[in-house]
């Protein structure tokens, strides 16, 4: 996600602003910008690309000093990585600058309703209509202008402002999405997180949702929405910087992993208005005669992306009874593929720049077909090359190993299936519905599912010294257990394989022994009593059973497994969201005793750009 940094003090605040976003580089980004007040006006200084890109821009202009100012690394999600679209984004007048975090889930409307009035926007941003909100509302009072802005938009966000006509003051507000003051001596700090910042000050004052603070070089004033002052406790912090960037968590991976929740709502949330599903930020051009004319869905993808496919294969067909193909994109170049201009292929990616999945692509264009992808990072090769895009605004995900992406991306096929299904009228009205509010408690249930993370850790301790481990599983479970397994050998190192829980007894079978650890996956109600016979099948073996199913079955799952882990319930489509998350605690507590590079396996990369 984006970074923020502001300055108000005794110090020329340009060199500090680029120093506190080079410590926040690690979070992932597009382009960069800063804005500084000169005393007589705001100036500001963008580039697209890394910092360097900026730092040269900034060379050009000297005159760019100043006792306040703000800054921002951007992760784009609505609107391309650009300089025109890189923030501090200015209204109009260019009486504002704003730099933000987040998204603004009600920015069309806005946006549509300020053009009208004939203002006039300069980037494809949702930021860009606060600084315009900003424009309209000011009168003089700023704190009331800010609140007006509070009272109109819609979603996360983290904001800096800065005002040509207030050169004394940093103004600072968030709403699910973090930023903190930071206080100093003779001069103060807005940031997104404490590692912008925490090598100038350690003290720290996190504001919550919908606060607004005045921020001087010798004061700090924090009001409710009701523009009642309110007092707020100073906290120091003891983290150094490499603790601070994964704010308090001693791996990417397990930040991720926690993040899920937050990352779920940034990709669901925009996507339901009134009750009905809408790719309408996504520029979804799928007309009702393209959805009609599709006669297969072709999926392609590697890694845990194609688990997500796998996934989506049992959904799709399920949904929409159109016929399903799901192919490792290394594999589909070479098989001479039957796809046409009836085939929708829908291409899975992360990073948007993986080859074996860009020359799949590339092939299936050839051939004819439509390519619709599901990408986290806009304006990557994958993206660019599709007809369609839907982004997974998981935001910048570090960790080698991929999760909270993953999950968003397992949103994203829940959300198209019943798009799709509901415009060609394959779905009844009330499971429609009942799927949307499904997706709306989707993020709550995934927070239980969180809460079993110490029992896992203590799990782990049973088996990281383990050689062989297989997962089973039937229907999404057989998918899930798929990626359960990739988790696991990715970042322990620990061989694992993942069986179709009825394939077990045609051959691997024979591999089960005294000790053998299988992991049972059994969320789906209807096969539940048939897992139960395939764990009692590696039981009478020797097998070492830990079984993952839901609270309903508590008493018969304890009566033939070794260990149970319990997830609560949401529709049997939804479930690989809640079960894929204990197999992801899993893997890092085991990995986390090993004492492996978690974050940084051996021999793998976070985007595999060779084929
Ligand atoms: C997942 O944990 C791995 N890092 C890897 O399998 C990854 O999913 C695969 O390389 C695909 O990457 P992509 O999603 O960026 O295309």
């Amino acid at each position: 996600m984006c970074g923020i940094i502001g300055y108000i003090g005794y110090d020329n605040a340009t060199p500090l602003l680029i120093e506190g976003l080079k410590k926040l580089e690690y979070r992932g980004y597009d382009s960069a910008g800063v804005a500084v007040h000169t005393g007589n006006s705001l100036e500001v200084a963008k580039a697209k690309g890394k910092l360097y890109a900026l730092s040269e821009k900034l060379q050009k202009i000297p005159q760019l000093v100043g006792n306040l100012g703000i800054a921002h690394t951007r992760w784009a999600t609505h609107g391309e990585p650009s300089e025109q679209n890189s923030h501090p984004i200015l209204s109009m007048s260019g009486r504002f600058a704003v730099v933000h975090n987040g998204i603004i889930e009600n920015y069309i409307s806005i946006k549509e309703e300020l053009l009208k009035k004939g203002i006039k926007f300069l980037s494809d941003t949702d930021t860009e209509v606060v600084a315009q909100l900003l424009d309209i509302y000011y009168d003089g009072d700023i704190l009331s202008a800010v609140i007006k802005v509070i009272n109109k938009i819609e979603g996360s966000y983290a904001l800096g402002i800065t005002c040509a006509e207030r050169p004394d003051e940093l103004i600072a507000l968030k709403k699910a999405s973090p930023l903190i003051v930071g206080v100093g001596e003779g001069e103060n700090f807005i940031a997104s997180d404490a590692t912008a910042i925490v090598h100038r000050t350690k003290d720290i004052i996190r504001l919550e949702d919908e606060e607004v603070a005045i921020v001087k070089a010798d004061s700090i004033k924090i009001y409710n929405k009701n523009k009642k002052e309110i007092s707020k406790e100073i906290v120091h912090i003891d983290w150094d910087v490499a603790a601070a960037e994964k704010s308090g968590h001693e791996h990417f991976m397990i930040k991720e992993i926690m993040e899920q929740p937050k990352a779920i709502v940034n990709t669901i949330r925009p996507r339901i208005k009134d009750g009905k599903i809408v790719f309408e930020q996504d520029g979804f051009n799928l007309s009702l005669d393209d959805l009609k004319n599709i006669n297969k869905i072709c999926i392609l993808a590697c890694g845990s992306a194609y688990h997500v496919g796998c996934v989506a294969k049992y959904i799709f067909e399920k949904t929409l009874r159109t016929p399903v193909e799901v192919e490792v994109a290394s594999e589909f170049r070479y098989m001479k593929p039957i796809v046409d201009g009836n085939t929708l292929v829908v291409a899975i990616s992360q990073s948007g720049e993986t080859a074996d999945t860009l020359a799949a692509i590339k092939e299936a264009k050839d051939l004819g077909a439509r390519v619709l992808s599901i990408v986290n990072v806009v304006g990557s090769s994958i993206a660019t090359c599709s007809d369609n895009v839907i982004y997974t605004w998981a935001g910048p995900e570090i960790a080698v190993a991929t999760t909270k992406a993953y999950s968003t991306q397992l949103c994203v096929i829940y959300m198209l299936a019943n798009y799709m299904a509901e415009k060609l009228s394959r779905i009844n009205s009330d499971l429609y519905s009942s799927y949307v509010d499904n997706l709306l408690n989707l993020p709550s249930k995934v927070e239980e599912v969180l809460k079993n993370q110490e029992s896992i850790k203590a799990l782990a301790k049973n088996f990281y010294d383990c050689k062989n481990v297989f997962f089973i599983g039937r229907n999404t479970d057989y998918s899930v257990s798929l990626e359960g397994s990739l988790k696991l050998k990715e970042i322990s190192y620990i061989h694992s394989e993942a069986y179709p829980a009825g394939e077990l007894k045609h051959g691997t079978i024979s591999l089960i022994e005294k000790g053998t650890l299988v992991v049972a996956l059994a969320t789906n109600d209807a096969l539940f009593d048939k897992m139960i016979s395939n764990i009692k099948e590696v039981k009478a073996r020797g097998a070492t059973v830990l079984l993952l199913t839901t609270e309903k079955h508590r008493a018969e799952a304890e009566s033939v497994s070794d260990y149970c882990i319990y997830i609560p319930k949401i529709s049997d489509m939804m479930m690989p969201s809640l079960a894929v998350v204990p197999l992801q605690l899993f893997a890092y507590y085991i990995a986390y005793l090993k004492g492996c590079d978690i974050d940084k396996p051996r021999n793998l990369a976070k985007s595999v750009t060779v084929e």
